[in-house]
């Protein structure tokens, strides 16, 4: 075999002649780079890529469906029996006994967002055809976010239907009101829709993140399904924008209502990740999926009081500093209207508009355009915050990074910051397009990728097969180094990823297999039950850790 070594010893030699008659045997030997090896090992045998229609996991581990697309919640909504939505992303755990002090590792709530629905295999909606109203409605019951109720049975983690907390939010219920400087502008919005990523909050509520809420009403779209879900066209059925692109907080315990906190602004919000400040402020770091957008932090004008009921502890994210990131002076820029003068000067009426229109704030104030921010979480042993830069394609950035944030003095309530590479997406890490982060309990860091389901397994994207979720450690020899731990059927994302707190059980969404499928009649995928069955989404129970 042509070693690299032995390749450049005939570059050396001028014997391009032999390069040509040994091309293939060559490409094999350089390229791809050779991965950094550490003599580290991950505690699971890596998996290799590969374009199988399956969840594929290493040999100890096992997947189970708790929920699916479709199933029967044994709730009823103000519409009927409700059903699990569809493209299940964010997922958070809440211990059942969470509200009295306790951790249960055995029983708890499942927040599940579902950000959009493939109309396809939700509505039957085939392109190219007029839309009806019931297609669309169907579309607005589908997205949304449930509450599930989970616990182990023999071993394996099950949903209970019926259960008191079951319930659905969809974009047609429930009215949910905005609080912050918008609520005097926009008072309530219809629902929830576009749910992307989320955080769970210290006094356990979820925050389920709005992000491409402009596709619904549009011809074309920004997110997974191109063509958009053109609600807009259908006379009724447009939904009034402003009331999206927030950040909405719910209860999955249903003692509090839910809310739109307009003060951490609007723009197509990926996920919240929290971490409290010197003073007990809270502090809410947030990405703008979209190319040359922003990084944001809320920082709270109160105190949060961790003793107080939790009606008064949600209060923290009604009021506080919005700020943008300026990376090439490693400063955060508050879109404040009354301090930042700039935001008048560029037309901004007041702090409400200033929210309205974050993105065009942002670049007002001049902070630093990025190549798509995805998730972001905060590093739970050292408070460094980790961004995935998905990719950008406008630039060539094809692979995307992940970048580690550290405040100066290590005060989140600061305005001043450093940061550094993680690392590169690509052929020599095997990961591309970062997107959903978490760590584990080691602060290691999970990484699911999102390669759009049309460029998977083409051109550049070729060798890295579907889309993978990776373990990178952040410490120690093998720090930023990707290690392949599951890979999603065709044309599946793998999404929400959550540990519980024990660690010995990861909460996972497969969300939309079969997205490129042209016609029900031939679907891409068929996962998860194979044969002539069409695909769903599902949540999995991972085990064996
Ligand atoms: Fe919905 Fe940014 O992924
Ligand atoms: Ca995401
Ligand atoms: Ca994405
Ligand atoms: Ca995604």
């Amino acid at each position: 075999m042509l070693t690299r070594r032995r390749f450049l010893t005939y570059l050396g030699l001028g014997t391009y002649g032999l390069m040509q008659a040994n091309a293939a045997a060559m490409e094999k030997a350089i390229f791809p780079l050779p991965r950094k090896h550490s003599d580290w090992s991950p505690p699971f045998r890596p998996i290799q890529p590969t374009n199988a229609d399956a969840l594929t996991l290493p040999p100890g581990f096992k997947a189970e469906i708790v929920c699916s697309f479709g199933d029967a919640l044994g709730s009823h909504g103000p519409l009927g029996p409700e059903t699990f939505g569809y493209d299940n992303d964010f997922l958070a755990y809440f211990p059942i006994d969470c509200l009295q002090g306790g951790c249960n590792q055995n029983e708890g709530l499942l927040w599940v967002n579902h950000e959009s629905a493939n109309p396809l295999f939700v509505s039957k909606y085939v392109s190219g055809t007029v839309k009806t109203a019931a297609q669309v409605m169907a579309e607005k019951r589908a997205v949304g976010g449930s509450v599930v109720h989970v616990r182990r049975e023999g071993g394996r983690w099950v949903h209970v239907p019926g259960s008191r907390w079951t319930r659905r939010f969809t974009a047609l219920y429930p009215e949910i009101s905005l609080t912050g400087p918008v609520a005097a502008r926009v008072p309530r919005a219809t629902g929830t829709l576009a749910n992307c990523s989320g955080g769970r909050t210290p006094w356990f509520t979820a925050l389920s993140c709005e992000e491409n809420y402009m596709d619904f009403n549009a011809d074309s779209g920004d997110g997974e399904y191109k063509e958009g879900l053109r609600w807009a066209s259908v006379p009724g059925q447009a939904i009034n924008e402003e009331g999206y692109g927030w950040v909405v907080e719910i209860d999955p315990f249903g003692e509090l209502p839910p809310l739109k906190h307009s003060a951490l602004g609007r723009f197509a919000h990926e996920n919240t990740a929290m971490r409290l400040g010197p003073s007990g402020r809270l502090v809410v770091y947030m990405g703008d999926d979209c190319p040359d957008q922003y990084l944001y932090k809320f920082v709270s004008s109160e105190q949060l009081d961790r003793n107080a009921p939790r009606t008064e502890q949600r209060k923290v994210l009604s009021a506080g500093t919005l700020y943008a990131a300026d990376f090439a002076q490693g400063r955060w820029l508050p879109l404040d209207f009354a301090r930042n003068r700039s935001l008048a000067s560029a037309g901004f009426k007041d702090q409400a508009d200033v929210l309205m229109r974050c993105r065009e704030a942002a670049a007002a104030i001049k902070a630093t355009p990025i190549d798509r921010p995805e998730d972001c979480e905060v590093h739970p042993l050292d408070g460094a915050l980790y961004v995935a830069l998905t990719n950008n394609k406008k630039h060539g950035n094809l692979f995307g990074q992940i970048v580690r944030l550290l405040e100066d003095d290590d005060n989140p309530e600061g305005e001043s910051f450093r940061f550094e590479l993680l690392l590169a997406g690509g052929p020599q890490t095997g990961l591309a397009c970062p997107d959903n982060l978490c760590f584990d309990r080691q602060g290691n860091l999970w990484v699911a990728c999102d390669m759009s389901s049309s460029a998977i397994g083409k051109g550049a994207y070729r060798s890295f097969g579907n889309n993978g979720f990776f373990m990178v450690p952040t410490r120690g020899p093998a720090a930023g180094e990707a290690y392949q731990f599951a890979s999603g059927p065709i044309d599946a994302e793998l999404t929400g990823p959550w540990f519980i707190e024990s660690g010995d059980t990861l909460f996972l969404s497969v969300q939309h297999p079969g997205a490129q499928s042209p016609s029900i009649e031939a679907p891409t995928s068929r996962w998860p039950d194979g044969g002539s069955s069409l695909p769903r989404p599902c949540v999995v129970a991972i085990t064996g850790f």
